[in-house]
């Protein structure tokens, strides 16, 4: 589907998070091959990082882009277990996704540590996809707007490197208690959300290029629930956790997308 803007196609973006064998790779293989007939979306993989090289082989000749799940903030140096933004482009990504709620939550990122993360992702000219969302509480206690705008406002660096057009910058809403639930908002809660993230990104970068930066939505996206979800003023694409393992799942919620358009 066309964004309410008309600007941009969807990005239908998988999480794979830490799924996946090697023998996963068929699954981006069959989903290639279902994609291979679709206009007017763009199709991503974020993939573990020990299945990357092969993830971006088996994609060759697909329209479906690869993208790591974090990076660190350096390129290199004595962090064991850690993984840069440079190993990840070298790897064949050309995204990442940066503060998903789960490391937020595990890893106690910060917004400003994912602040730094999106420089360093930048630098090496991968896309990051930067991820807010406001847990239950907050919801509940009706400060979900005021939080999550707060946290997207913090977590984009005061400084964007060169090497990155700042309409390549994409932002995903996922509220916390809609991930992995089977639980979502509704959609006027998510149009409400997608508005405002809308109106911080124009008040830090003005409305021409806030237009041009993709809000995806996540949460319990299904392939039943896809193309309402997708319709969704302001909503431009899917961050895609369960229903991404399986392409014929993924397929769907992809085609439900091109549908649309
Ligand atoms: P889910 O995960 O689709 O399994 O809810 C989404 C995400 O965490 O990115």
């Amino acid at each position: 589907m066309v964004s309410e803007n008309a600007k941009i196609s969807q990005l239908l973006a998988g999480n794979w998070k830490m799924n996946g064998l090697r023998a996963a790779l068929a699954e981006i293989r069959a989903l290639g091959r279902g994609i291979a007939d679709l206009q007017g979306v763009e199709v991503l993989i974020c993939a573990p990082a020990t299945l990357l090289a092969e993830a971006a082989k088996a994609a060759e000749g697909t329209p479906i882009e690869i993208g790591g799940q974090d990076c660190h903030i350096q390129n290199s140096g004595a962090f064991t277990g850690e993984i840069s933004a440079e190993m990840l482009r070298d790897a064949g990504a050309k995204y990442v996704i940066l503060g998903h709620s789960e490391r937020r939550q595990y890893q106690g990122e910060s917004d400003v540590l994912i602040a730094e993360k999106v420089v360093a992702a930048c630098r090496e000219g991968l896309r990051p996809i930067i991820c807010v969302g406001e847990t239950e509480a907050v919801r509940d206690a009706g400060e979900a707007e005021q939080v999550v705008t707060a946290q997207l406002t913090a977590s984009l660096p005061k400084d964007f490197p060169a090497e990155m057009g700042l309409d390549e910058l994409a932002v995903a809403y996922e509220p916390v208690w809609a991930i992995g639930t089977g639980r979502t908002p509704t959609t006027s809660q998510i149009a409400q959300m997608h508005s405002a993230l809308r109106s911080a990104l124009s008040t830090r970068f003005g409305s021409e290029i806030a237009v041009k930066i993709r809000i995806l939505y996540g949460g319990s996206v299904k392939p039943d629930n896809a193309a309402e979800l997708l319709a969704v003023p302001n909503v431009d694409g899917a961050l895609v956790g369960g229903a991404s393992l399986k392409a014929g799942d993924f397929l769907a919620i992809i085609r439900a997308s091109a549908q649309i358009s």
